[in-house]
């Protein structure tokens, strides 16, 4: 089937585009002589977390939340880290539920109440439960600070039933600052303190080997600091138009990383002279105020149209030149990708204009 002929709102992800992104970070990666642990919470798709195993120089994939994971290892993800913490009795429950069938499945800790409950949970596994402790970037997110981190670590080495591993640091608050001076010694000021840790732990006898963290806006100045070991990158497979806002809005780039994945819309009504209105709103594009979806084609902004937001079901079309058709298609560039995606049930791949196969996003929905 042509991808003209697919009914809209659909997302479109371009077998190239997306072969390229995952071919430039795994290189990326490789060179620096780091392990890619690709963050499903982007695409909340088993099929991606497959292609980003199989594109190579993958440890894992990342997912979010317990039950992300849990889905994850029922499609067969064999190592897995989740990398928020899992309290709750349910969620333990789910957490050692994936441990069962994936060969791996780590979780971030960040407080000792936390770790005594897993502890106490995982008395029946067979094996210690694989932990790895969460350090704040000065976030105030989740995590442990910098200063705190070695006295809390030796408390969860004295717990029987865990295995610590390593650290992780993930400067969320960094990813999208648009100096990129400053994203880069925010960034690397941050993760030394993170190797820092990391160091004087393993100088301590505690062996650790996995430091993860970084995300796509700031992978290629993480990827200098020696400690660690493997990037969590999320956005870089599909991109979308806040990473690209960040560096190149003209080109819709960010380092190279081009907009693999797209909106397919259609003109349903064209009565006006300066717009027409299209069938994607807000409950198939994430709204983000300042970083509205892209007009595109062929990975290309079209230059004087935009998009502006027009309720739940609508969107409108500003154009230049001559007014388009009723039933003409566009492609959006995604506003914000990951919970754009969480919109919609699946992906149709598209490779040389026709479609070749179309990946359910099974992780969906699942946000505990
Ligand atoms: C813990 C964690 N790691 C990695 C990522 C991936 O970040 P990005 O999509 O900017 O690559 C995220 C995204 O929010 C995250 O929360």
């Amino acid at each position: 089937m042509h991808k003209n002929d697919l009914d809209t709102p659909c997302l479109l992800l371009e077998r190239s585009l997306f072969d390229r992104n995952l071919l430039l970070m795994r290189e990326r990666a490789a060179v620096a002589g780091k392990a890619l642990r690709p963050h499903a919470k982007t695409h909340k798709c088993s099929s991606i977390a497959r292609e980003q195993l199989s594109a190579g120089n993958c440890v894992g994939i990342c997912a979010a939340k317990v039950s992300e994971a849990y889905a994850l290892a029922r499609a067969g993800i064999e190592s897995i880290l989740i990398t928020s913490p899992v309290t709750t009795p349910a969620k333990i429950e789910l957490l050692l539920a994936c441990a069962a069938i994936s060969r791996e499945c780590l979780v971030v800790v960040d407080n000792l109440d936390n770790a005594s409950q897993l502890n106490e949970a995982a008395t029946g596994l067979p094996n210690r439960l694989p932990i790895l402790l969460d350090l704040d970037p000065e976030m105030g997110r989740t995590g442990i600070p910098f200063a705190e981190a070695p006295e809390f670590a030796r408390r969860l080495t004295a717990m029987h039933n865990l295995s610590l591993q390593g650290i992780q640091c993930y400067a969320g608050h960094l990813q999208h600052l648009r100096n990129a001076e400053e994203r880069r010694r925010e960034s690397q000021r941050l993760m030394q303190k993170a190797a820092q840790v990391f160091r004087q732990l393993q100088s301590e006898g505690i062996p650790l080997h996995i430091f993860t963290g970084t995300g796509t806006g700031t992978a290629s100045f993480d990827l200098e600091i020696p400690e660690l070991t493997d990037i969590q990158v999320g956005s870089y497979c599909v991109m979308d138009a806040e990473y690209a806002a960040v560096e190149n809005p003209e080109y819709l780039q960010f380092e190279q990383f081009c907009p693999a994945l797209t909106l397919a819309t259609t003109v349903i009504s064209n009565n006006h002279a300066d717009h027409v209105t299209v069938d994607a709103g807000l409950k198939a594009l994430y709204f983000t105020p300042d970083t509205p979806p892209r007009v595109v084609r062929q990975g290309l902004p079209l230059p004087g149209w935009r998009y502006e937001w027009f309720g739940d079901e609508h969107g409108a079309l500003f154009f230049t030149g001559e007014k388009p058709a009723l039933g003409q298609r566009f492609e959006l560039c995604l506003p914000h990708c990951d919970p754009t995606i969480n919109l919609h049930d699946e992906i149709q791949v598209i490779n040389h204009g026709k479609l070749v196969d179309r990946w359910q996003i099974d992780l969906r929905g699942k946000v505990f």
